[in-house]
């Protein structure tokens, strides 16, 4: 029988509501200073094929998934996954999973919400003065001094924290809706313009190849399992985001074609974040693999030599912000309707509580560019850390288990009336990717990258 279970925490609008929240959760840092940073680390092409293969076979899969056992618990993923573990006749520790959702929410917040501070920043320096009058290497010192400056980058931090946590406390619904609606065509335009722009600099051949040539030497052992994290990551899937959302979702709307193109969109977002940022980097002979500061030297440099460059440089930024906000509202919302359904909070003092968690937490990233810079684990800093921690990890882990809770422990009953496919066929491609190939495809590219198995 169909879940009769309502969310406490109300309703998305329509299915249109749904799907602007939740590409707005896909859609932000991940796609467009993540995807460039570590495509440029891990050597162009090849890892963008192995990025799509893990979109396609593992994420779709696994967003289907998740999206369906939210609308199926109804509550916070703790509580969904409790429920219907108890309902299948499993075992309550399943919950666990809901856990590790949380906990991975409050540790990309953390440094996410320190890169979002950034483009604060940048919002501020190119509304004000506008980067046309600086040299290459000056743009390159503006953005080093922003990182060893930890008075400034704790305040950028925490006016990110507060309106993060300000939307949140208003309930994911009001506002966000609205916002999404326009914000993310809006960026999509000016990216449409950024690559226009990249066509016309030198660079554009060599950025472009470099983006869609796959040349496999170039692929590193931790290239596999960087693009299954950035996968996961783009498409917010593993923390329990996209089932909180989905817990909200009404049952008339089919989620298969609902997350088809939530991933479409997604991706296409990188893709061309990645055909407008390359040619640039080539153009002004910047390293592609210069790591995390990759779009805030490479794009600066280009809208302090584009037409109108200080206007579409400062709407960019804009943009970026708005992208990343509504990202960093999912990464709450899991922590704030499990405190409001057990702990009897209300909505706003969840949303402050959790939003204090996740502030001091970052604090770690926030310093980790310069006072702790020389503290580190494995060679990695804080930041990397939590960064590849999450990514690489435990996004990857939290999506193994969606993937098995939904393809072993739920019944094909409970998948199948849930999804409500029309057809048999769909049900079935669907149920061969979540139950063999996404854990089959986990399991292989986590053992490659501890090295007991090549790949
Ligand atoms: N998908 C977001 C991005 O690409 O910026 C980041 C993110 C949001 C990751 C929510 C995970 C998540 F649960």
């Amino acid at each position: 029988m169909i879940s009769k279970r309502k969310s406490i925490h109300g309703q998305w609008s329509s299915r249109w509501a749904f799907i602007l929240a939740a590409t707005g959760s896909a859609v932000g840092l991940g796609n467009i200073w993540r995807f460039p940073y570590v495509t440029g680390e891990n050597g162009g092409g090849a890892f963008v094929l192995m990025y799509l293969l893990c979109v396609f076979c593992v994420g779709i899969p696994i967003m289907i998934a998740e999206i369906m056992i939210g609308r199926r618990g109804r509550q916070s993923p703790i509580n969904t996954m409790r429920t219907l573990a108890e309902e299948e006749g499993h075992h309550r520790a399943w919950s666990l999973l809901g856990w590790m959702g949380v906990v991975a929410g409050f540790l990309i917040l953390s440094f996410y919400s320190v890169v979002a501070g950034w483009t604060l920043f940048y919002i501020a320096k190119s509304g004000f003065s506008g980067f046309e009058r600086m040299t290459d290497e000056e743009i390159g010192i503006l953005f080093e001094g922003l990182l060893t400056d930890p008075g400034l980058l704790m305040l950028l931090h925490t006016l990110f924290m507060a309106i993060t946590t300000l939307v949140v406390s208003l309930g994911v619904r009001s506002g966000l809706e609205r916002a999404v609606k326009y914000l993310m065509p809006s960026l999509f335009i000016l990216l449409l313009i950024m690559v226009g722009y990249a066509m016309s600099t030198p660079g554009f051949i060599e950025g472009f190849n470099y983006l869609l040539w796959p040349d496999f030497s170039k692929l590193s052992a931790g290239s596999v399992l960087a693009a299954l994290g950035q996968a996961f990551f783009s498409l917010s899937l593993g923390m329990g985001a996209i089932m909180v959302y989905g817990s909200y979702l009404s049952h008339t709307t089919s989620i298969a074609r609902t997350s088809v193109s939530i991933a479409l969109a997604d991706t296409l977002v990188a893709m061309l974040a990645g055909l407008a940022i390359f040619p640039l980097v080539f153009s002004s002979g910047l390293e592609p693999g210069a790591g995390p500061g990759l779009i805030f030297v490479s794009l600066p440099i280009a809208f302090g030599q584009m037409p109108f460059g200080h206007f579409i440089g400062t709407v960019f930024f804009i943009l970026l912000l708005f992208a990343a906000w509504t990202s960093s509202i999912s990464l709450l919302e899991p922590a704030v309707a499990w405190l409001v359904e057990n702990r009897n909070m209300r909505r706003n003092r969840a949303a402050i509580l959790a939003g204090v968690i996740a502030w001091l937490l970052g604090i770690g990233s926030a310093l980790s560019f310069n006072l702790w810079s020389d503290y580190k684990l494995f060679g990695l800093t804080y930041f990397d850390v939590m960064d590849k921690l999450t990514s690489n990890i435990l996004l990857p882990l939290g999506g193994l288990f969606v993937a098995i809770f939904a393809a072993w422990i739920m019944r094909r009953e409970s998948s199948r009336e849930e999804l409500a496919l029309k057809s048999m066929r769909s049900y079935q491609v669907w149920l061969v990717l979540v139950r063999y190939i996404a854990p089959v495809g986990v399991i292989l590219i986590f053992l490659q990258a501890i090295g007991l198995i090549g790949l």
